[in-house]
């Protein structure tokens, strides 16, 4: 299917899974980067990677209905099937949630239900949790409250907080195209 991955930073994960279709173990054409983040780092890897990127302002629109209805027009005009949230720091609201009704992932640096929202490492490191790990799950109006559709985990006694967050993007890397595949092979989980 074709794909548009939306992300807000750095942009690893959109990495991850344009080389995952380039080496040829997900079936899917990423045809649209999109960020909330004009100068985010994604968009200079969309540029080496030859993949189309397009920046837009939040705060340029008067709502967040309307910023979505002009995305929406966008993605419908490349003919994208799913949306992938990689990073990507912001809700989607019932524009984009009705367009595309069950086709919204997202990946999330906890194990959900626990610790969703920003700074999920911190707050996993802060809680003193056993364990730390990585959620797939579809979208839903709220906030990282879909239903989970993959999820990896791991101990973390005595590790820092880089060694952690070094091994969540390890494991995210790998998860989030090998979850893709079997999303879009299956298309249900
Ligand atoms: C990832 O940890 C992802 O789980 C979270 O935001 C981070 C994005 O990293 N939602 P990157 O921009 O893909 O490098």
């Amino acid at each position: 299917p074709k794909i548009a991955v939306f992300a807000s930073g750095n942009g690893s994960n959109f990495q991850a899974i344009a080389d995952a279709i380039q080496a040829g173990k997900l079936d899917a054409e990423l045809v649209l980067a999109i960020t909330d983040r004009p100068a985010a780092f994604v968009v200079e890897r969309a540029r080496r990677l030859g993949i189309e990127s397009f920046s837009f302002v939040p705060s340029q629109y008067d709502s967040k209905q309307l910023y979505e209805e002009m995305l929406k027009e966008k993605l419908f005009e490349h003919g994208v099937e799913w949306l992938v949230l990689a990073g990507y720091m912001r809700l989607i609201g019932p524009v984009l949630l009705d367009a595309f009704e069950n086709r919204i992932i997202n990946i999330h640096p906890s194990v959900l239900p626990a610790f969703p929202g920003k700074d999920a490492i911190g707050q996993t490191l802060a809680a003193g949790a056993e364990k730390a790990g990585v959620t797939v799950h579809y979208v839903d109006a709220g906030m990282d409250t879909g239903s989970i559709i993959a999820q990896q985990s791991f101990p973390i006694a005595g590790r820092k907080r880089e060694a952690v967050e070094a091994e969540i993007h390890k494991i995210e890397h790998e998860l989030y195209p090998a979850t893709l595949q079997r999303l879009f092979k299956h298309s249900f989980i």
